[in-house]
């Protein structure tokens, strides 16, 4: 039982994270609109390429990882436009949103987290659910990119801990390693909230598409989404395997068992289980390539 000295502790520092997080910065005006033109009907890549020129650092990231073996295209890639015809709305709305997070938490490398390492767990989670889609999926259209977007973003309540409450996340990390919990176990005991409520916080502040916030929201907890379910169930396993093949915060780091309707879910077997884990650990270089051009 919490004592109740403990349980005031417990509140102050809810209420100190939840008042730091208040200052969370809006996300740049050009992802806004980006958000806006992927969703809807009537866009063009037109549209897109426009909005994306309009920021030099950005079109340059973007030819760069079109042209990448990260998405092994066949023939060279000169402007914008043919990135967005040839990579898809999908692929552009995971690439710009992924290099403004990154920019915008690209402060100290280590702080209660190791933000490489936190970097690599995400974009390795994002390909593996890209894999899963692609080629494992045997239930119904879901679209791959959309999967990665979701995998880059998952634990971006992490870092959002990282860079608004920092000390007392310090202390919840310390807390997960001491008695080998899973972290958001040890956010919940310390700080009296996890990053999957903090993906909440976020995804109403930056007006995230439904898909990615079930995603942020329900990833340790894929039973709990009432919709979505195929992608959130994907994210989840996704994060599980990125764990199992070492992409995690510290080496021994705890990573809980993946959510046991996951594989009847996806329909995934024993075998295709296996062949997940060997095409993400055969690509695990190409996430290093997509990293360094992103950031
Ligand atoms: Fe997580
Ligand atoms: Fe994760």
């Amino acid at each position: 039982m919490i004592k109740s000295s403990e349980s005031e502790d417990l509140r102050g520092r809810y209420q100190r994270v939840i008042e730091n997080i208040d200052n969370l910065p809006s996300l740049p005006a050009i992802v806004t609109k980006l958000l806006q033109i992927v969703n809807s009907a009537d866009s063009s890549a037109d549209d897109a390429a426009v909005l994306i020129q309009k920021d030099p650092a950005l079109t340059s990231k973007m030819i760069r990882l079109a042209n990448s073996a990260f998405y092994g295209i066949p023939r060279s890639i000169s402007s914008v436009n043919s990135a967005v015809v040839i990579l898809g709305f999908n692929t552009i709305r995971s690439l710009v949103l992924s290099a403004s997070v990154m920019k915008m938490f690209s402060g100290p490398k280590y702080q209660a987290i190791n933000k490489e390492r936190f970097w690599k767990h995400s974009v390795v989670c994002a390909m593996c659910a890209r894999i899963i889609v692609r080629y494992f999926m045997n239930i119904r259209m879901m679209d791959p990119e959309s999967a990665f977007c979701a995998g880059i973003l998952h634990d971006i309540g992490k870092l959002i801990f990282n860079e608004f409450a920092y000390e007392d996340y310090m202390d919840a990390c310390e807390y997960a390693r001491k008695y080998s919990v899973p972290l958001i176990e040890a956010e919940s005991r310390m700080l009296g909230t996890n990053h999957a409520e903090i993906g909440k916080i976020l995804s109403d502040k930056w007006a995230l598409p439904l898909d990615l916030e079930y995603c942020l929201v329900y990833h340790h907890n894929p039973g709990g989404a009432d919709n979505i379910s195929e992608l959130v169930a994907t994210v989840h396993l996704a994060d599980v395997i990125a764990h199992q093949i070492g992409a995690k915060l510290w080496d021994d780091e705890y990573c809980e068992d993946e959510w046991e309707n996951t594989r009847t879910l996806l329909q995934i077997t024993d075998d295709d289980f296996k062949k997940i884990m060997n095409t993400v650990s055969e690509n695990l270089e190409r996430s290093d390539e997509f990293i360094n051009i992103i950031t």
